[in-house]
């Protein structure tokens, strides 16, 4: 890993760009875990825990994160080797790298068999499945899903082979050719759905639920999952805002582009929010049903109202385009490093990763059904044994190297000229990339590891050792800044 190697290909322009990484961001964190988790957490006072966790960690990481990829100039494993010889550091910076392209490899393994539910409803609700369908039938509808294997895998291998035939091409004639026409019809979709939504009677419920903080329903275990959430919906921790970020050329700005993802990201999940619920409570259903509530809810919802058939079938339409803009991001890692690191051309890159990560995604396929009772990590069956380990450990983990990296080992004339910011902005970013971003992650990765009973004692070793790195790194001389 010693030569210098560059990404060739980049971005036509910065819209582009800017659209790619929006839809990237966007996605079924915002479709169907938002509402879901938001849903389970009383409404208002978490989506305001959420909004401050968007703006203290997640901006700050993601610009941190597009500024690495950009200057590292390369997939995420050699750029941080890149990076960590340019600034002095210890090689083994790029476990950093490769950390994010695990976890982005690891996510997808998933990520195409929950999307894959998605498709099927979409089909499903075009046939007209869904019509005056009860809450029983509903419920029965998604578990007969779930114990159907083959049905699974059919939706899981479609998706995954569209992602990779997308990342397959290339930069220019896969990736923005794909977001070109994903992005717009998203966008389309949830406006005429958004419209839909006014007129339900259940508007102004929804927008009460989504924005009056009521605090009592606020627990200290939501604002861990705002915490992770933010990370998962924003795309940062792991080397998908890095790889694209790499393909990003020094004219653009950083700062402009993390703030229009943010901005744009934050909107749809809030819109999306608005619509879900104006629909579920125009139905008299609850908010608070959890992971099914987009799947067993929503379509009984679709099968009482009038033009639920249209309008049911665009939703699902919309989940399903979400979802290929995200996965075609966690694709991407993986195949630059192969093709820039292994000199694996990135057809083949792309195919036999892709295959890889559809193999280890019929592990998930299978926790539904056949293996819902094989545990992995602890109680866990595969698909929430994976789950854990990229959304609790791996994207906390990246997040939180990747602010010790800007804040404390990257040099001022690099960060200056990746984060194009003023002297006092700066100086704000910095503070919060020392000490806010990553004490809030230790909180939440040491909560995660060890359960809510023993946190105080994991959460005060945490900053115990973050503080002895600080204080000795700074005793050493090699922190910069
Ligand atoms: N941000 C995507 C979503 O909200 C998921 C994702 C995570 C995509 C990490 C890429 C990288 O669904």
């Amino acid at each position: 890993m010693s030569q210098l190697k560059l990404s060739e290909e980049g971005w036509s322009n910065q819209t582009i760009f800017i659209l790619a990484a929006i839809g990237s961001a966007v996605g079924l964190g915002n479709l169907w875990k938002f509402p879901y988790i938001t849903g389970e957490n009383g409404g208002g006072a978490f989506v305001l825990v959420y909004l401050a966790c968007i703006l203290l960690i997640g901006i700050p990481v993601l610009l941190s994160e597009l500024a690495l990829g950009r200057a590292g100039q390369a997939n995420p494993v050699q750029s941080m080797a890149n990076l960590s010889r340019q600034n002095s550091a210890s090689p083994l910076w790029f476990l950093l790298g490769l950390n994010g392209v695990l976890a982005a490899a690891l996510i997808l393994s998933f990520y195409t068999v929950v999307a894959g539910w998605g498709a099927a409803y979409f089909f499903e609700s075009l046939q007209g499945a869904f019509i005056d369908i009860t809450p029983d039938q509903a419920g029965t509808h998604f578990e007969g899903l779930l114990h159907n294997p083959y049905e699974l895998m059919f939706w899981h291998s479609a998706l995954s082979l569209l992602t990779a035939i997308v990342v397959a091409k290339g930069v220019k004639s896969g990736i923005e050719r794909a977001i070109s026409f994903l992005m717009p019809g998203l966008l389309l979709i949830l406006l005429v759905l958004l419209g839909y939504a006014t007129t339900t009677g259940a508007f102004g419920q929804s927008f009460g639920f989504l924005f009056y903080p009521d605090f009592t329903k606020l627990s200290w275990a939501a604002v861990l999952t705002a915490m992770g959430h933010a990370f998962f919906t924003l795309s940062i921790g792991l080397g998908t805002m890095m790889v694209y970020g790499s393909y990003l050329s020094r004219k653009h700005s950083i700062v402009k582009a993390g703030m229009w993802i943010a901005f744009a990201d934050t909107l749809v999940a809030l819109l999306a929010g608005l619509v879900i619920f104006s629909i579920v409570f125009a139905n008299g259903l609850q908010a608070g049903s959890g992971p099914g509530l987009l799947f067993q809810t929503l379509p009984i919802a679709f099968g009482q109202m009038t033009g639920g058939w249209f309008f049911g079938t665009l939703f699902f339409a919309l989940v399903v385009m979400a979802a290929l803009s995200s996965s075609i991001s966690l694709l991407e890692p993986a195949v630059s490093w192969f093709e820039q690191n292994w000199d694996i051309k990135r057809l083949k890159a792309a195919w036999l990763l892709g295959f890889i990560i559809w193999v280890v995604g019929i592990g998930s396929v299978l926790s539904f059904n056949d293996w819902a009772d094989v545990h992995f990590l602890g109680e866990r069956n595969f698909f929430e044994s994976v789950d854990f380990l990229t959304a609790n450990i791996m994207l906390p983990l990246g997040g939180l190297l990747i602010s010790v990296f800007v804040a404390w080992v990257m040099k001022q004339e690099q960060r200056y000229a990746e984060i194009e910011l003023e002297q006092g902005a700066m100086k704000w970013l910095l503070m919060d990339l020392r000490w806010i971003a990553p004490v809030a992650i230790l909180i939440v990765f040491a909560t995660n590891l060890v359960g809510a009973e023993s946190t105080w004692v994991m959460v005060t070793v945490a900053l115990v050792v973050y503080a002895v790195y600080v204080v000795n790194a700074i005793r050493n001389g090699h922190l910069n800044g």
